[in-house]
């Protein structure tokens, strides 16, 4: 694709990064541009500064295809598609912050040259708005559904690519496409607005169905069901599908707390009241805080008790610990009068940031050395893998609250821990079947 002109990318964060990295790896030329001169400093020593699998090999693979610059006007002149990739994080009053949009169009010049396509994740309306300041620039919407950790699989093998144009803006739409194109996946072209809303209306829906299992799963604690047994059973519905059916702490991240209230907020903007979306981030925000009351019914109060957090990140195989449950439940325990201890195998530099009261560990062996109880927050795998029996005689009292469901109640159970999961049979009752079965056994052996 040499003699093509360079594909620009404008914001190399996250979404940046990944649409730079994988452009270049389609086999194009890309400038990309940020205002961070550190970040652009790093990415010419061709040093990630983001944790994303994947990035490190594509940066390497095609270190001649990419360039990275400061200045917006190098990658005015060679460049003629804009992918802007800036981020619109929430403002007080849970609307987007749609500044950093505003800069990168306030300098784009009126020369029908160019075309914007937007990847930032940016209300319904917004192309609309920006086709009124800059009329000569064709503006085309192209939302990232990718997921942090799998980012370069999600991008590279995408389920569909949604492009929304309107009338003069079709060229770069059909651009666009081309681009897109041998990556397979089904094209859905479309209107700007509609473009705009398909990238809310997914990430609302996908956090309603996290919402949903997690009150279910509060629902399956008080009758005695098991909600992994119960998301199972509903999944293998094709109407309602297996994913996103993981109850547990909560959702975070840098995406679903803020696109939820993002389109809550819009449709407030315009007189509406999205009900439903209310009661998901409530839900959420509920979920969070319902490890407390866990950790309570075995240790009594909190104060004084050192409580370990395992996984500190929103997911795994991520350093992002933006709206992560860990700090929310952080917080809550200090409200407590609890001592937090926390690890997380990557994230301990933005939670050093984030968490600065809690004591950081360098490792799962030593936040729960002396602990009253293990909370996992992250299902990293090496938690799955820590030797437990081992770990009950280094903790003060052997308790696990397993946030996401992800350790063996079983083994937990066998090494001597009482395990309390997310939806799951309480150790309380799982002791008093086994009591039960016992005394039948006995029973029946007389
Ligand atoms: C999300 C969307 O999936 C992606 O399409 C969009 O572009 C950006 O937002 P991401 O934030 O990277 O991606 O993470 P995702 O894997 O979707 O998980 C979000 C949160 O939901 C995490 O905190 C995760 O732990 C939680 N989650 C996810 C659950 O609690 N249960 C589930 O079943 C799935």
């Amino acid at each position: 694709m040499s003699g093509e002109r360079p594909i620009g990318v404008i914001g190399v964060g996250w979404v940046g990064l990944v649409t730079a990295t994988c452009f270049a790896e389609l086999g194009h030329q890309v400038i990309a541009m940020d205002i961070d001169a550190k970040k652009i400093r790093s990415l010419n020593r061709r040093k990630v500064p983001i944790h994303e699998p994947g990035i490190d090999q594509l940066l390497e693979r095609n270190a001649e295809r990419l360039t990275f610059t400061t200045e917006m006007e190098d990658v005015l002149e060679s460049a003629r598609l804009l992918f802007c990739c800036v981020d619109t994080p929430p403002t007080y009053s849970g609307d987007a912050d749609l500044s950093r949009v505003q800069a990168v169009v306030g300098q784009l010049a009126d020369n029908g040259d160019h075309a914007l396509i937007m990847k930032s994740t940016v209300p319904s309306g917004t192309g609309r708005a920006i086709r009124r300041d800059a009329s000569d620039v064709a503006y085309v919407s192209c939302p990232e559904f990718l997921k942090e950790g799998t980012a370069v699989n999600d991008f590279l093998h995408p389920d569909r690519v949604v492009i929304g144009a309107d009338a003069g803006a079709e060229w770069a739409a059909d651009e666009v496409e081309a681009i897109y194109r041998p990556l397979g996946g089904e094209m859905v072209r479309t209107d700007v607005a509609s473009a705009e809303m398909i990238k809310l209306a997914a990430n609302a829906f996908l956090a309603t169905k996290i919402s949903f299992i997690n009150e279910i799963a509060n629902v399956c604690e008080e009758v005695g069901a098991d909600v992994t047994e119960v998301a199972r059973g509903m999944g293998l519905d094709k109407r309602i599908g297996p994913s996103f059916l993981r109850a547990g702490v909560g959702y975070g991240g840098s995406c679903f707390p803020k696109d939820v209230s993002a389109l809550k907020q819009l449709a407030g903007n315009t007189g509406y009241h999205f009900q439903l979306l209310t009661a998901v981030i409530e839900v959420n925000e509920l979920q969070k805080r319902r490890v407390i009351g866990k950790l309570q019914k075995h240790l009594g109060a909190l104060a004084g008790k050192t409580i370990a957090l395992l996984g500190l990140a929103f997911k795994p195989d991520t350093d992002d610990i933006r709206e992560a449950s860990s700090l929310v439940l952080a917080a809550r325990l200090q409200g407590e009068g609890a001592k937090v201890r926390g690890y997380d195998p990557v994230a301990e530099g933005p939670a050093g940031k984030l968490l600065p009261t809690v004591e950081l560990s360098g490792s799962a062996e030593e936040a729960l050395d002396g602990a009253h109880a293990a909370v996992l927050v992250t299902e990293w795998p090496e938690f799955a893998e820590l030797d437990w029996a081992s770990m009950r005689d280094r903790m003060a009292t052997p308790l696990v609250v397993d946030g996401r469901n992800f350790l063996d109640p079983k083994s937990l159970r066998d090494a001597g821990f009482a395990y309390e999961g997310i939806g799951l049979t309480s150790s309380d009752a799982q002791a008093g079947e086994s009591a039960a079965e016992a005394e039948s056994a006995e029973a029946r052996s007389r």
